[in-house]
């Protein structure tokens, strides 16, 4: 970045933000928001308060449709509740509201851009950040006075406000002492607020991975969580240990060569270096960048692949008759353009489809998640393409736009 461009940042954020943890959005430009700045100067690095990100906010859900999420036993639900300062959960499908939803109470949904297409809008504002890297938007809804309690989530998650109304207090990472007042309810305790706001339809509070955060409801209300992803080393491991274990590059340690020791109980040091260059290597190897891309890409997503599978034949005809596609709820594709040691793919849930440069355009609007139709692009798509569409209509992940 230049000079000038550092400038005009500098100033545009000084003309917008009322302070370090607040940017207030100008109701007639839109202006006040901007994701060069979010990303140079808050992401992962500490929480901000955005008022008014969403212009005239409408709930694309509400406690009902909720509730009728939290009864449906694939979907991750519980209900957190503290009648007369004791804490309860009860993990979903929830069967009786009525023993659950007593005292200050909150029923949270998680993945629910993986069930309701409504919700999707919600996500948009923030498709600065890879898509990689979201994992879900979760959907609480807290009546008057209720909240999950202080807490720190590794995790880092844009709180959208809903309907109603919620106090929202964020401190600094510290080693605060845990507490779990349930068992499966994990707190904080004592943490001082540098930021202390309250929230109403349309503003967001973003807080990074390890910032401790309590919210208040003070009027019933809805909030959604758009929480992002980031692997540990565990977790790239387990890729690793999967793509080893379907015998790609599982070679095993090998030491012609070797010179006598001074003594057989000496470890030498560069046995060590060579097991470890072993692992290197099957890291810096091709199957394990598929394998990241696979992992990378997987959702989670529940399948429903069609009862009665459409043929490529159907689907090109469709496509010709100018019918219109769009991804399933939460689907959201990778695409790598076959430059810098990456393949020329898509992935999809987990799955990859190979391409041909010539595709690369018709492949970049699937990826997008726009609607796809026969006029997106100049070309006639090709057999790749209609065959690749027609797979992902099978599996569930694309489907027929409804007028
Ligand atoms: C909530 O929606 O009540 C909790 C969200 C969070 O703190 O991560
Ligand atoms: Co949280």
């Amino acid at each position: 970045m230049n000079k000038d461009q550092t400038n005009t940042l500098a100033e545009k954020r000084d003309a917008m933000r009322k302070n370090d943890n607040t940017y207030f959005i100008d109701a007639q430009t839109g202006q006040g928001f901007d994701a060069d700045i979010f990303l140079r100067d808050y992401w992962q690095q500490k929480p901000v308060v955005i008022k008014q990100l969403f212009e005239d906010f409408s709930d694309p859900i509400d406690e009902n449709d909720l509730a009728g999420l939290a009864q449906e036993p694939e979907v991750d639900a519980r209900i957190i509740s503290n009648v007369q300062g004791k804490w309860h959960v009860e993990q979903g499908p929830i069967a009786d509201f009525v023993t659950a939803c007593q005292g200050k109470w909150t029923l949270l949904v998680q993945g629910v851009d993986k069930y309701v297409q409504d919700v999707t809008p919600i996500l948009e504002p923030f498709s600065f950040i890879p898509n990689w890297r979201l994992d879900d938007l979760m959907v609480s809804y807290a009546t008057n006075g209720a909240g999950v309690g202080a807490h720190i989530d590794q995790y880092d998650v844009f709180l959208v406000q809903g309907k109603g109304k919620r106090r929202w207090r964020v401190g600094k990472p510290a080693d605060y002492k845990e507490v779990f007042p349930h068992p499966k309810l994990r707190q904080i305790e004592g943490f001082e607020p540098v930021i202390d706001v309250v929230v109403e339809a349309g503003d967001v509070v973003y807080v990074p991975p390890g910032w401790p955060h309590d919210g208040a409801t003070i009027e019933d209300s809805l909030t959604y969580s758009v929480g992002y992803r980031a692997p540990d080393n565990l977790q790239l491991a387990e890729s690793l240990a999967m793509m080893l274990d379907k015998g790609a590059h599982n070679y095993r340690f090998t030491d012609a060569g070797r010179t006598i020791q001074r003594s057989r109980a000496t470890v030498n040091p560069s046995d060590v270096a060579a097991l470890k260059q072993q692992l290197i290597d099957a890291i810096n190897g091709e199957d394990f960048t598929l394998a990241l891309l696979e992992a990378m890409s997987e959702q989670g997503i529940p399948e429903y692949p069609l009862d009665n599978s459409v043929t490529l034949e159907q689907v090109s005809n469709e496509f010709a008759a100018g019918i219109s596609f769009i991804p399933a709820p939460g689907v959201r594709a990778l695409i790598c353009d076959g430059k810098r040691g990456l393949p020329r793919a898509l992935y999809v849930n987990g799955s990859e489809f190979r391409f041909a440069k010539s595709d690369q355009e018709w492949f970049e609007v699937l990826a997008s998640g726009s609607v796809l139709n026969a006029m997106c692009c100049q070309d006639a798509p090709s057999f790749t393409f209609l065959d690749t569409l027609t797979t992902l209509i099978n599996n569930g992940y694309w489907e027929w736009l409804e007028n």
